[in-house]
């Protein structure tokens, strides 16, 4: 799939607040993820300067090409933080029509859009008008079941100069309840004629596989099936290209796992780094055995040296 000159593959990393930041997608970039997205970025926290907002731009070159997500509700407000956005030079930039956090949508931003599409469509041609910078959009299918309008949406942002879509199959009431519906994915593929990504239960290489050739979408994304398993992207080129594909040795497994503290430590200093590692260490080493005892060490750690010592007694006979 290509915007504008940018290619973009076909296998992308999704949007994952409080997982997906600068040191996991460089890990995941380092698998192969073609494309990356950073947290969602409030329009509003932008044009207040807020140190939180401004935070989540930063990104390496290595994670490029890469779409900066920005959320809000008000047309102008998002017009001007893509001003600011366009200074740290994204590849593109996305837009949040998505997110069912209560928080978010109490606001009338993230998925409360889909409730108010010509509101989506005049926020859409507002940051198109913008930046020269291809625009996406991030939907889900509908605000409930008796209100699945993706398609109705999906053609709105079209007509707005959107370039390319993700649809999520869930209705906001679903959340991340029940199956993602690609059926109502494959309908806004096949009712745009702009690029669509399938976003929701894509999980294994065989997932996005049955995805791509089910729905003919033009690209998948991978979220929770990331959790501590970046090495995803390299299984499903490898399975898409009709190679063999297995996980990573112990060896890779330590390596990788010191290489996301690494990243994370020259990000945010070491301790504030370790105790955002904790999860990421929790969902590397989950299903083995031996890790159930380890596990509340594996909550408190603090330091890379608790880590790699951890890692040792785990994986032992891979240190180097
Ligand atoms: C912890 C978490 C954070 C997320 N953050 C975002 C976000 O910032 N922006 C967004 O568009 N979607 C976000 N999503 C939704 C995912 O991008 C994706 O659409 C959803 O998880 C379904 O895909 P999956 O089944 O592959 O996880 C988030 C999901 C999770 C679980």
């Amino acid at each position: 799939m290509k915007l504008k000159s940018l290619e973009m593959g076909r296998i992308f990393l999704a949007p994952l607040s409080g997982v997906a930041d600068s040191p996991f997608r460089r890990i995941c970039k380092r698998f192969g993820a073609d494309v990356v997205y950073s947290e969602m970025v409030s329009s509003e926290g932008l044009s207040r300067n807020q140190p939180r907002s401004i935070e989540y731009l930063r990104f390496h070159d290595d994670e490029r090409p890469i779409g900066i997500q920005i959320f809000g509700k008000d047309a102008q407000r998002m017009a001007d933080a893509v001003a600011i956005v366009e200074e740290v030079k994204p590849d593109l930039i996305d837009i949040n029509m998505a997110c069912p956090s209560r928080k978010i949508v109490k606001r009338g931003a993230g998925c409360a859009l889909m409730l108010e599409p010509e509101k989506a469509g005049k926020i859409a041609a507002a940051v198109v008008g913008a930046t020269d910078l291809p625009v996406t959009a991030k939907l889900r299918i509908g605000w409930d079941e008796t209100s699945i309008n993706a398609l109705e949406v999906a053609r709105i942002l079209e007509d707005s100069g959107v370039m390319a879509l993700s649809v999520h199959g869930r209705t906001f009431r679903q959340g991340f309840a029940d199956r993602s519906s690609w059926d109502e994915v494959a309908r806004v593929k096949q009712g745009v004629g702009i690029p669509v990504v399938l976003s929701g239960d894509v999980v294994t290489p065989e997932d996005a596989e049955r995805a791509l050739d089910e729905t003919g979408c033009d690209a998948v994304m991978v979220g929770r099936g990331t959790y501590g398993r970046p090495w995803i992207f390299r299984e499903i080129r490898d399975h898409l290209e009709g190679r063999s594909h297995a996980g990573p040795g112990p060896v890779e497994m330590v390596r990788t796992i010191l290489a996301h503290l690494d990243f994370g430590i020259a990000e945010f200093g070491e301790r504030v780094a370790t105790v955002r590692f904790r999860k990421h260490l929790l969902w590397y080493t989950r299903g083995i055995p031996r890790v159930v005892a380890l596990r509340p060490s594996m909550s408190t750690v603090a330091t890379r040296a608790e880590v790699s010592g951890l890692l040792d007694r785990i994986f032992p006979g891979t240190a180097e």
